[in-house]
């Protein structure tokens, strides 16, 4: 994680790496995905599961589905970074692929790790120059966002925030509440974003890196001819378990078709073990 990457996601809460798959494998994945997508539901392979509840297409344990998705779970990119937020310690614990269409009126208002049950277990703090975040997400992009698609909206910086964000309550009354502070009616697909709220609007090939603790929700996609394809890659500090003892959080028939590298890094280990995928140079 070199100096401007530590800066910033001190400073915002979440990182947005541009063009960081090279184009064969931004190929390989993308065409991974189309072959997942044609696939029957009961062609998948197994202990993938296509979900289409909420207008969305996804697919639990998507990463795991082709070794080009798979790779990204400990990508050059993303491994030091990765590394360095969990003091060498890392986990990886879930990998959904999400196809977000503009039927899905669904939306996810603004939340954070802060605001749910177990605050207690999720931190940040720097200490000797070293970041500490036992909870974040990699997601990685296989289609653009420009701006005014809709997508992922962020308040950077409320990773820090020692206070519970004021709660909003979603109807139309609120826009005119005073403690309607970063209120966003996600709901209205031209209500303006919040001055303080940013989109993020990744290309296809570039990465964001999100804390759990920073408030984040979606936009709708706006978009009618095209869709947002992205990975969702979930990391904690590898002694963070809430996978109820078990050594790993995945089914039998994913886990067995993992490559070592990848089964080790989602190893639930004691805190004192160092993984034999972790660098010397960690931080680099
Ligand atoms: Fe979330």
């Amino acid at each position: 994680m070199n100096a401007k990457q530590k800066y910033l996601f001190d400073l915002n809460g979440y990182l947005h790496l541009k063009s960081v798959l090279a184009e064969t494998e931004l190929c390989s994945a993308q065409e991974a995905i189309d072959r997942l997508l044609e696939m029957p539901s009961d062609k998948l392979p197994p202990g993938i599961v296509r979900g289409s509840g909420n207008g969305d297409t996804s697919f639990s344990n998507g990463f795991s589905a082709d070794k080009s998705l798979e790779s990204l779970t400990w990508h050059p990119s993303t491994r030091p970074i990765i590394s360095e937020l969990t003091g060498g310690k890392p986990r990886f614990g879930r990998g959904s692929l999400v196809v977000n269409q503009h039927h899905n009126q669904r939306i996810t208002s603004l939340h954070c790790a802060r605001e749910g049950q177990g605050w207690q277990t999720r931190r940040y703090a720097v200490k000797d120059g070293h970041i500490h975040c036992n909870d974040f997400i990699c997601f990685f992009y296989f289609t653009d966002v420009n701006p005014g698609d809709g997508g992922i909206v962020v308040l950077p910086g409320s990773h820090k925030s020692e206070f519970e964000r004021p709660k909003i309550f979603p109807h139309p009354q609120s826009l005119t509440e005073p403690d309607g502070i970063f209120f966003q009616n996600l709901e209205d697909l031209n209500h303006p974003l919040h001055p303080a709220l940013v989109n993020v609007t990744p290309q296809a090939g570039d990465v964001v890196i999100l804390s759990e603790l920073t408030v984040h929700g979606v936009l709708i996609w706006k978009p009618t001819n095209r869709d947002r394809r992205f990975l969702i890659l979930r990391y904690k500090t590898q002694y963070f378990s809430d996978d109820r003892g078990r050594k790993h959080p995945f089914p039998e028939e994913v886990w067995e078709r993992l490559s070592p590298e990848t089964q080790e890094l989602s190893e639930t280990v004691s805190y004192g073990h160092t993984k034999s995928i972790i660098s010397p140079d960690l931080g680099q």
